[in-house]
């Protein structure tokens, strides 16, 4: 395997988190070099500081996305944090919806990952006798090409399924040859697919007037700096009195004070005033 030298890991550190956020300690040099150095092998390149190079320098953008699909860890599943859905879809969403005319409501996954976040979303207020009727559009985004693109497979196994309650199941999905699971096409058209870096300013100045973000279990990857960087992004694209919702374990404290944050049942909803 290719040493990769102290000080070449403090400059591809530095480089991931510049173009990320993604913060790698000192003590996770083991972190690059699991992550990278088959790329190295697949490109035959002799040293990670010529695969630096080659990132910083090349015309061609490709490999900036093969680094933020080995980079990033993708971990998801549906149903994930559920009581946090179901504030939202029960509580936020019916009066985010009643405040525009006509009803509708727009909703950003923003580190959606292979999609298990916005389709549980997209089902559960279908499923939601007061969301069921209503115009919804869900975004959901992610740094990584490669999970996007298998959101839009959206053929499930096992670990991902785990949570699905069996209403969801039946109605829902169907069980393919292979033992994986097919989402149906009417949950499937009511998401949209991007390719989004929360730190790429210019690329969310696109993303306005949306009344609730899901920002969850991203955070945590990131440093300070960069955590006050997306939540100042995410601000910006939410309409006023709309809403954000980060991971359970996560915490916006000592990040912004832009948002409000208010307890519902037990779950913490961040409101731009
Ligand atoms: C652990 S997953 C969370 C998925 C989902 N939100 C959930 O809670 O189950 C984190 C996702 O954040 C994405 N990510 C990391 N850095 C990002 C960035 N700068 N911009 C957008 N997405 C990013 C990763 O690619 C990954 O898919």
């Amino acid at each position: 395997m290719t040493v990769l030298k102290d000080n070449t890991f403090k400059k591809f550190r530095d480089f991931i988190y510049e173009q990320s956020g993604i913060f790698i300690p000192d003590t996770k040099k083991y972190f690059i070099e699991n992550r990278l150095s088959k790329r190295l092998e697949e490109k035959n390149l002799c040293s990670y500081d010529d695969y630096l190079y080659m990132l910083k320098y090349s015309a061609n953008k490709e490999e900036m996305k093969v680094l933020f699909d080995k980079i990033t860890t993708n971990e998801t599943f549906f149903f994930r944090e559920v009581k946090q859905l179901e504030v939202f879809v029960r509580g936020e969403a019916p009066k985010l919806i009643a405040r525009r005319k006509p009803p509708a409501l727009r909703v950003w996954c923003a580190a959606s990952s292979t999609g298990e976040e916005p389709y549980t979303l997209a089902m559960m207020l279908m499923e939601n006798p007061q969301t069921s009727g209503v115009k919804f559009d869900i975004l959901a985004s992610d740094i990584s090409d490669s999970v996007l693109q298998k959101a839009q497979c959206a053929s499930y196994g096992q670990y991902a399924m785990r949570n699905v309650p069996d209403i969801y199941l039946k109605k829902y999905f169907k069980l393919n040859g292979n033992s994986n699971h097919h989402l149906s096409p009417v949950i499937k058209s009511r998401v949209r697919f991007s390719q989004i870096n929360l730190l790429d300013e210019k690329r969310i100045k696109a993303v306005r007037d949306i009344d609730a973000i899901f920002c969850r279990n991203v955070l945590i990857y990131f440093d300070k700096k960069a955590k006050v960087k997306v939540i100042e992004n995410l601000y910006e694209a939410l309409r006023p009195g709309g809403c954000l919702f980060i991971g359970m374990a996560e915490s916006l404290h000592d990040i912004t004070r832009l948002l409000k944050p208010t307890v519902v049942d037990k779950t913490v909803v961040y409101q731009k005033t």
